[in-house]
């Protein structure tokens, strides 16, 4: 019989030595994503709540800037645009700086059923529509990470990542280096590191009393609450186990999204899922964390309706969570699975890789599941009913 030790340690040896040769094929170097979304005024128009006649009548008055005119002599905007409008116009799509960021966590303990799919699209979802939004990769994984173009490489040797900041000895106002830009104007990234994993294990290993046991469940909370005030939506996407990591996200969260395909396994482990986050609630709030949170929404995820039972399956898991439910399903699409193979959302191109067809309504279905999302989102923020998102007659009755 071989020595099973002797035999790991002699292949991570090589391995080391390799390393330099191995940093270079093990991730493919990606050059930065560059996003060069332009809107028509329509599109424009819609994403920050106005009509587009108002929009022209504003831009004739020269309250904004005159458009970019395309090589078709048409109108477009770009993000940066979009956030230009909506200052001059004192529009605040998100919270009012004294609320604190809603923390979404995208969360089901199985894995596979698209919580990085969901995160990377509704943060681009979130961000079209002007909110500031930090995404945490929670997950060893890092497909989240990816596909926000993060170079694995250059982590490597990195001490500013999620690993580094969950370290035992590592001081709360490390959590704010390991925050990095997106390709996304308003979007950053905290990201997950081939580190991560490891971590866990340090973490569980050397915690030795109640006050330590807590204060490690705590840490990303306790990270997040340094930059709470600086975002409009921190999104969360946890690893699929219920080790330290995800005892982490549980804890840091103020709502949940869980993603449930409508198959029958999935169905049961959901049932098992909702006693877990029951359970898991208890024994965090035995540590006096007081976790409790303000809302939960199951969505139907990778849903296809002429699959079998799956229709029946869906009105179950709407029997079963009432108003906890989100009205919409997130349908099965091609676009979302090629795009992803892409490292991209579908929100980062307007050129469909399959059929126009398909890729309007695959936006179409996404715009409509996450503008529920946002509609609890803005239910968190007692003030936006006041700041006039949403109330034409600001614009519109100006322009008048
Ligand atoms: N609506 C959808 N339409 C088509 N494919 C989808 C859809 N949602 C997710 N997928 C595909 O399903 C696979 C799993 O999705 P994803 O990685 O987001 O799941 P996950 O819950 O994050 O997995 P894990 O638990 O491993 O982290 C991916 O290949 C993704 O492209
Ligand atoms: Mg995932």
């Amino acid at each position: 019989m071989i020595d099973t030790v002797s035999n790991l340690k002699a292949m991570v040896e090589n391995g080391e030595a390799l390393s330099a040769q191995l940093k270079k094929v093990a991730f493919r170097p990606r050059a930065r994503k560059n996003l060069e979304l332009t809107f028509g005024p329509g599109r424009a128009a819609d994403l920050i709540g106005r009509t587009p006649e108002a929009l022209t009548k504003a831009e004739a008055k020269g309250r904004l800037p005159a458009p970019k005119i395309g090589a078709n002599g048409r109108r477009y905007y770009t993000l940066e645009d979009l956030t230009l409008i909506r200052q001059s116009l004192g529009i605040i799509p998100g919270k009012q700086a004294h609320e604190p960021a809603v923390v979404l966590a995208v969360q089901n303990f199985k894995g596979g059923v698209g919580k990085s799919t969901i995160t990377k699209h509704l943060a681009d979802y979130l961000a079209l529509q002007g909110l500031r939004v930090l995404v945490v990769d929670c997950d060893p994984q890092a497909s989240t990470s990816s596909l926000f173009d993060v170079d694995q490489e250059e982590l490597w040797d990195s001490d500013e990542t999620l690993a580094h900041f969950l370290a035992p000895s590592a001081p709360l106002s490390e959590f704010r280096r390991t925050i990095r830009d997106t390709a996304w104007p308003t979007t950053k990234i905290v990201p997950s590191s081939l580190g991560l994993g490891e971590i866990e294990w340090h973490m569980v290993a050397g915690a030795e009393g109640r006050e330590e046991i807590m204060r490690r469940f705590g840490l990303l909370r306790a990270g997040i609450s340094q930059v709470r005030r600086e975002f409009d939506v921190m999104l969360l996407d946890p690893p699929p186990a219920m080790g330290f990591l995800g005892m982490n996200v549980m804890a840091a969260a103020s709502g949940l999204v869980v993603p449930v395909p409508a198959r029958q396994l999935d169905f049961l482990s959901t049932i098992h899922f909702m006693t877990n986050i029951a359970d898991t609630l208890e024994a965090l709030n035995e540590y006096n964390m007081g976790v409790n949170y303000d809302f939960i929404r199951v969505v139907a995820s990778n849903y296809s309706r002429s699959a079998d039972g799956e229709a029946g399956m869906l009105r179950i898991l709407q029997q079963m969570c009432g108003t906890n439910m989100l009205t919409n399903p997130i349908l099965a699409s091609e676009e979302i699975k090629n795009s992803v193979q892409e490292f991209r959302s579908v929100y980062e191109s307007d050129k469909p890789i399959s059929s126009h067809k398909t890729f309007t309504r695959c936006r179409d279905n996404l715009d409509l599941v996450f503008s529920e999302i946002l509609h609890v989102i803005r239910q968190q923020w007692p003030s936006t009913s006041l700041t006039g998102f949403g109330d034409q007659n600001m614009l519109d009755g100006e322009a008048a």
